[in-house]
C-alpha cells in the first residue's frame, strides 16, 4: 500500500512539474506580437516531436495554428513558414537582415569562408568566385566536355549487374565534383579523400559534441584531413608548374580570374563545391531512376529525347552544350524528380534584428525555417500533386514557377543549378541509351529526415 501511494504520489508529482515546466516555456515566450504556436519543453523544445512525427507534425501545426507558427527544434526558437507567398518574402529580403541560420555543426565542418556563413559583401565575392567557376561559358567549354567523358566511364561496366544505384549516384556526385576540382589528380585521390568525405558529410547535420566517436567529432577530424590533402594538392600543383584548365586552375592563377582567394577561402570554396552539390545530385539522381522505373510513360518519352540526341552523332561523340539545352523533358524529370521526392525540405534563416513579418515581430536571432517541402504538395499549385508528371513542367514552362523552391530564391538561389542539371542529364543520357533496368525486391524507402534507401536501392541492369 504504502509502495502504491509512493509511485502514486512520484506520477501525480512528475504530471504537476511537466506541466509547470511546459507552462514555464510558453509564458517565458509569450512576448507580444509572436506568430501562434507552443515552444515545447526547455531547451529541448518540439524536437523530439518533430523527428517522430516527421512532416505530420508540420501539418498538425498548420491545422492548429496556420501556416506561419512558432516552435523550438534544434536547440532555438524557431518561426516555421509554410506559405509560399511569405516564403518567397523572406528568401528575397536578405538585405532586411534574413541570412542563413544553419546549424553550428555545418558552420564548424564547412568552414567559416564558407558561402552559407558569409554575408553581404564577402557573401557577393565568394559567391562571384564560385559563379566563376561554373558560369555557363564554363559549363559549355570546360565542364561538359568532363562530365560527358566521366559519366560514360562511370555507368560503362553495369551491365548484367545488380547495383546499388544509390552508393552509384554518391559516388557519381562526389567523384564528377572531384574530376572539375582536380582533373589530372582526382583519379590517385579519391580513394584517400572518399571515406573522409563521407565523414564530412554526416557530422554536418549532428549535434556539436565534440566527445570521441560522435559524428560531429568524426567529421571535423575529416575535415581536418581534407583540408591537409587539399594543401598538398595546391602546393603540388603550383610546384608542377602545369596547367589542366580545371578549377583549381582557374583559382590558383588569378590571371585566368578576377577573383583572388587566399588559400583557406579557396579550400572552403571547394569543400562548398563537393559538399553542396553532393546529396542533391546524388538523391535527385537516385530518384529520378526510381521514378522512371516506376512511370513506363516518362520513361519512354525521355529515352526518344535522348535517343534523337543519339541519332546525329557517332558513338563516340560527347553530347554538346547545344544538346543540353536541348533536353527539356529532361528537365521537367529532374524538377519533378525533386518535388515529388522534397529532396529539399527546407531553407534555414535567422533574424539579425527584431523583425516584423506577416503582421508579427519575430525576435533578433530567432531561426526561421522556410518550410518548402508541402508547397510542393499544394493542390492549387501543382494539379493532382502525389502524381509523378513531369509534363506539367512543360505546360506552365519549365522556369515559371513562382513558388517552386527546388533551388531555393533570392540572393542566394542555388549558384550550383545549371552545373548539377548537366551533371543529372548527362547521366540519365548515358543510363536510358544504354540500359534497361528493374528493380530487385524489397527496396526500403525513406523521405524524412532525409530522402534515402537506407539498405541501399538495387537494380538489376542489363543492355538494351
Ligand atoms: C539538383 C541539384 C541541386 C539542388 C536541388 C540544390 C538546391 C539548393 C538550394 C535549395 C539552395 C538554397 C539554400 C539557401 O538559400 O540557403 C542552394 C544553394 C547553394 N547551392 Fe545548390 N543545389 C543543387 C546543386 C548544387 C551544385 C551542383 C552545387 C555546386 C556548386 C551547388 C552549390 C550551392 C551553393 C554554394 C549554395 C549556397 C549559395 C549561397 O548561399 O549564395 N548546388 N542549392
Amino acid at each position: 500500500m504504502a509502495v502504491f501511494s509512493l509511485t502514486v504520489g512520484i506520477f501525480s508529482g512528475l504530471c504537476i512539474l511537466s506541466t509547470a515546466l511546459l507552462r514555464w516555456n510558453q509564458v517565458r515566450h509569450r512576448k507580444k506580437r509572436l506568430p501562434p504556436g507552443t515552444m515545447g519543453w526547455p531547451v529541448l523544445g518540439e524536437t523530439n516531436e518533430f523527428l517522430k512525427q516527421g512532416p505530420a507534425f508540420m501539418r498538425n501545426k498548420r491545422t492548429r495554428h496556420g501556416s506561419f507558427f512558432k516552435s523550438h527544434i534544434f536547440g532555438c526558437p524557431t518561426i516555421i513558414s509554410m506559405d509560399p507567398e511569405l516564403n518567397r518574402y523572406i528568401l528575397v529580403n536578405e538585405s532586411k537582415g534574413l541570412v542563413p541560420g544553419y546549424p553550428q555543426s555545418m558552420l564548424d565542418i564547412l568552414g567559416k569562408c564558407n558561402i552559407a556563413a558569409v554575408h553581404g559583401g564577402t557573401h557577393k565575392y565568394m559567391r562571384g568566385a564560385l559563379l566563376a567557376l561554373i558560369s555557363p561559358t564554363m559549363i559549355k567549354d570546360q565542364l561538359l566536355p568532363k562530365i560527358d567523358d566521366f559519366m560514360r566511364s562511370h555507368i560503362s561496366k553495369w551491365d548484367n549487374k545488380i547495383i546499388d544505384i544509390q552508393q552509384k549516384t554518391k559516388e557519381m556526385a562526389f567523384l564528377s565534383s572531384l574530376r572539375q576540382i582536380a582533373s589530372v589528380e582526382s583519379v590517385s585521390i579519391s580513394q584517400e579523400f572518399m571515406p573522409d568525405f563521407f565523414k564530412l558529410v554526416l557530422g554536418t547535420l549532428s549535434l556539436p559534441i565534440n566527445l570521441p566517436n560522435t559524428n560531429y567529432y568524426l567529421s571535423i577530424q575529416a575535415r581536418k584531413n581534407i583540408t591537409i590533402l587539399l594543401r598538398k594538392l595546391v602546393e603540388e600543383r603550383i610546384a608542377s608548374g602545369e596547367t589542366h584548365h580545371d578549377m583549381l586552375d582557374y583559382l590558383i592563377y588569378s590571371e585566368k580570374n578576377k577573383y583572388k582567394l587566399n588559400d583557406e577561402e579557396m579550400i572552403d570554396l571547394i569543400i562548398t563545391i563537393l559538399y553542396s552539390g553532393y546529396e542533391t545530385v546524388s538523391t535527385t539522381s537516385m530518384m529520378a531512376i526510381k521514378y522512371l522505373h516506376d512511370h513506363p510513360k516518362a520513361l519512354e518519352k525521355l529515352r526518344k529525347e535522348h535517343a534523337e540526341i543519339r541519332k546525329k552523332k557517332r558513338p563516340e561523340d560527347p553530347i554538346d552544350y547545344d544538346d543540353y539545352k536541348s533536353m527539356c523533358f529532361t528537365r521537367a524529370v529532374i524538377y519533378e524528380t525533386s518535388r515529388l521526392a522534397a529532396i529539399v525540405n527546407g531553407i534555414l534563416r535567422k533574424t539579425t534584428k527584431d523583425m516584423e513579418i506577416n503582421g508579427y515581430v519575430i525576435p533578433k536571432g530567432w531561426r526561421i525555417y522556410v518550410y518548402t517541402r508541402e508547397n510542393n504538395y499544394d493542390p492549387c499549385l501543382y494539379a493532382d500533386p502525389h502524381a509523378f508528371n513531369p509534363w506539367r513542367w512543360l505546360e506552365k514552362g519549365l522556369e515559371n514557377q513562382n513558388y517552386s523552391f527546388i533551388f531555393g530564391g533570392g540572393t542566394r538561389q542555388c549558384p550550383g543549378k545549371e552545373f548539377g542539371l548537366a551533371e543529372i542529364s548527362t547521366f540519365l543520357h548515358y543510363f536510358v541509351t544504354r540500359y534497361k533496368w528493374e528493380e530487385v525486391g524489397g527496396n526500403k524507402l525513406m523521405k524524412f529526415p532525409r530522402v534515402e534507401a537506407p539498405n541501399g536501392l538495387h537494380i538489376r541492369v542489363s543492355t538494351q
